[in-house]
């Protein structure tokens, strides 16, 4: 991730110092941007010109003091608090008061990172998404402690990136892992149920719904052990709210190494990086029932517009930022506030009620926002 955040701000002209610990990392990082440059030459998006400019931008060091005149870190290092606050303290000794620190963290809360600071008011969330370079969104995440004005710069240092930010509340998943947990959880309880399998479902979201990926391809893609890392860290951090609970399906898989796409099986099988559809040949054969598929999809929808809605309701984000956050930050065909109001908000009520009137959990209970909503007759 460190290495796309430094060649977003090389790009935009700033002049940029990549540090690790590791020289084989700093190394790695250096060709793999070569790499990428040549390759936006060749697409014609860029000249030799620009690509000089960009490199000429970037520094890569090995020890923490070349940081000393930074205005603006963003660490992007190993998720773990203790070392993480390692590294801010030693970054408060040499740098000026000043000087902004922002983590990019997926699951820390801002707070707890800013607190080891000497001057908390100088640390923000400034939450990037993979491939750092390709997707618009920055999520940018103020903690209790942090400033105003530190707030403000990285707003306007986002937008002088030509970067889309979205102001998030600093609660577990900020906007878009805490919005998107539907996607893969209601996937997997429709799969754990045995309404369909894993191939019907994908296809329901990708054919009728018009996502990019299926669940449990996105699931393979991102590896069943990090996306279920982050689910069970979003579990744990709402006090075991039953709407994110993590599924032992996905558990199972990662504790046998069936871990996607990297280890060439998950939910599918894989050969050279690709789903070897030799295995799969439903996947080609498209969808099977329509009015099943149509009932899955309605069933993840509305679950991920009712999360939306909460998020709201718990002004965790404005509409435009929840709307925008999904679209750029996962590629969602639509923003999920504005797929409510299209569908109907009374549709969207009556649908989370019938679950709830099936299941008797809370995990399906309706946002209290929709349900104003319905009887106001009011649109998002
Ligand atoms: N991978 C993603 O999709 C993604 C998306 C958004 C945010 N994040 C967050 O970004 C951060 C990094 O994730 P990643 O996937 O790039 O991890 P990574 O393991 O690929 O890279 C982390 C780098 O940090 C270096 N490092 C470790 N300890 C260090 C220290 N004390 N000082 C300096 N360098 C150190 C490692 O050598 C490594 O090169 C995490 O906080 C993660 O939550 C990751």
């Amino acid at each position: 991730m460190g290495s796309g955040i430094a060649q977003i701000a090389a790009t935009a002209g700033c002049s940029v110092k990549v540090f690790d610990t590791q020289e084989k990392a700093l190394k790695t990082s250096e060709e793999k941007l070569d790499k990428v440059l040549k390759r936006l030459i060749e697409k014609e998006r860029i000249g030799e010109t620009e690509k000089n400019l960009i490199q000429g931008n970037i520094q890569y060091v090995q020890d923490l003091d070349a940081l000393a005149d930074a205005d603006l870190t963003i660490e992007a290092i190993i998720e773990d608090l203790k070392i993480k606050q390692g590294v801010y303290k030693k970054l408060e000794a040499i740098q000026k008061k000043e000087a902004i620190i922002a983590s990019n963290t997926s699951s820390l809360s801002i707070a707890s990172l800013a607190a080891s600071l000497e001057n908390p008011e100088r640390m923000i969330g400034m939450h990037f998404f993979n491939p750092a370079p390709l997707m618009p969104l920055v999520e940018i995440i103020p903690a209790v402690q942090t400033s105003q004005k530190v707030t403000d710069k990285i707003i306007n240092t986002v937008a002088d990136w030509k970067k889309v930010g979205c102001l998030a509340k600093d609660t577990p998943g900020f906007i878009v892992n805490r919005v998107a947990r539907p996607f893969y959880g209601e996937a997997l309880r429709i799969y754990e149920e045995g309404i369909a399998d894993v191939v019907t479902i994908d296809l329901a979201l990708k054919e009728l719904g018009g996502f990019r990926m299926g669940p449990f391809q996105l699931m393979d893609f991102i590896g069943n052990d990090v996306n279920y890392k982050v689910t069970e860290t979003v579990f744990k951090e709402f006090y075991y709210d039953p709407r994110y609970k993590p599924s032992f399906t996905q558990k199972r898989l990662a504790e046998a190494g069936y871990l996607g796409r990297k280890t060439g099986k998950g939910f599918y099988e894989y050969k050279e990086g690709k789903i070897d559809t030799s295995k799969h040949p439903e996947l080609e054969a498209g969808l099977p029932d329509k009015m099943l598929a149509q009932q899955i999809l309605d069933r993840v929808l509305v679950m991920l517009i009712n999360e939306a809605a909460d998020a709201l309701f718990l002004n965790v984000a404005t509409a435009k930022d929840i709307d925008l956050a999904m679209t750029k930050g996962v590629n969602y065909p639509k923003g999920l506030l504005t797929w409510a109001n299209e569908k109907g908000i009374a549709w969207c009520v009556d649908k989370m009620d019938d679950l709830y009137e099936t299941f008797h959990e809370d995990r399906y209970r309706c946002s209290p926002l929709l349900r104003v909503m319905k009887k106001e007759n009011q649109k998002f």
